[in-house]
């Protein structure tokens, strides 16, 4: 089932997908990242982008475990630009993480982690945090300010509402120098941690933002699935943004 490594050069950015949810708040079918989005797969919209990136050499994407040979297919036939691996995923987003980073060649110095859940991220944001993560910084998150009114709560009664002008909204891809990224993945409080910059905090790095971009947000439920298709009738090529 494994492939070898595609051969990169020394310093190399590498993105890995995260791609072996079942997506149930989306409701039941299909995993999440092979839903359809614009009739193609939302797994192939993100991998288009980050292997479109300048800075991208390597994509890997970790699959459901018992779809592997169907995810290679089907992105052979859409990809272009960087190359491709794909691994089996595991039960929880962080194993699959790891999966994905076990398979990196040694040469690969710089991570993207991507989630498939997030198909409409731009090229240029891609490449912001790659840029970023090249200029210096241990660890980079892209972020946008948050828009509604925020409350803490005890059960149904609320207790404060918290001061937003210091609370940002974290989308991805985040990225990190590997070694980084590899030591926080060691933490065995690593599943209670729902991103990898999170486990890098823990770990005590500094992680650093860079402004995110309103087309990232995530597909988590049916309305998100609504706003993509509507977002990427716009944005694909002869769609009707500029019009
Ligand atoms: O469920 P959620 O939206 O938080 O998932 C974020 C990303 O992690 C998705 O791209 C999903 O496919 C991935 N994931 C994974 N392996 C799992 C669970 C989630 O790769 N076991």
């Amino acid at each position: 089932m494994s492939e070898p490594a595609p051969r990169v050069a020394e310093g190399t950015v590498a993105a890995i997908v995260p791609a072996a949810g079942r997506g149930e708040r989306l409701g039941p079918g299909t995993p999440k990242a092979l839903r359809l989005l614009g009739g193609v797969p939302m797994l192939v919209h993100a991998v288009r982008n980050l292997a479109a990136a300048r800075l991208v050499s390597l994509v890997v994407v970790a699959a459901p475990p018992d779809q592997v040979a169907e995810v290679r297919a089907l992105l052979a036939d859409h990809h272009g630009g960087a190359p491709l691996q794909v691994v089996a995923g595991g039960p929880t987003r962080q194993e699959s993480v790891r999966a994905a980073l076990a398979a990196l060649p040694d040469e690969v110095a710089v991570v993207l982690v991507h989630d498939a859940a997030r198909p409409l991220a731009p090229v240029e944001l891609v490449d912001a945090v790659a840029r970023a993560v090249r200029a210096g910084a241990e660890a980079v998150i892209p972020v946008l300010p948050v828009t509604d009114t925020v409350k803490r709560v005890a059960g149904d009664v609320v207790v404060e509402t918290v001061d937003r002008s210091h609370l940002r909204a974290v989308q991805t891809p985040q990225g990190f120098r590997r070694a980084v990224l590899e030591e926080a993945h060691l933490d065995p409080g690593v599943e209670d941690v729902t991103d990898d910059a999170g486990l890098v905090e823990r770990a005590g790095h500094q992680v650093v933002v860079v402004p995110g971009a309103e087309e990232a947000f995530k597909v988590t439920r049916p309305l998100d699935l609504v706003l993509a298709e509507a977002v990427w009738s716009r944005i694909r090529p002869g769609g009707s943004r500029g019009r």
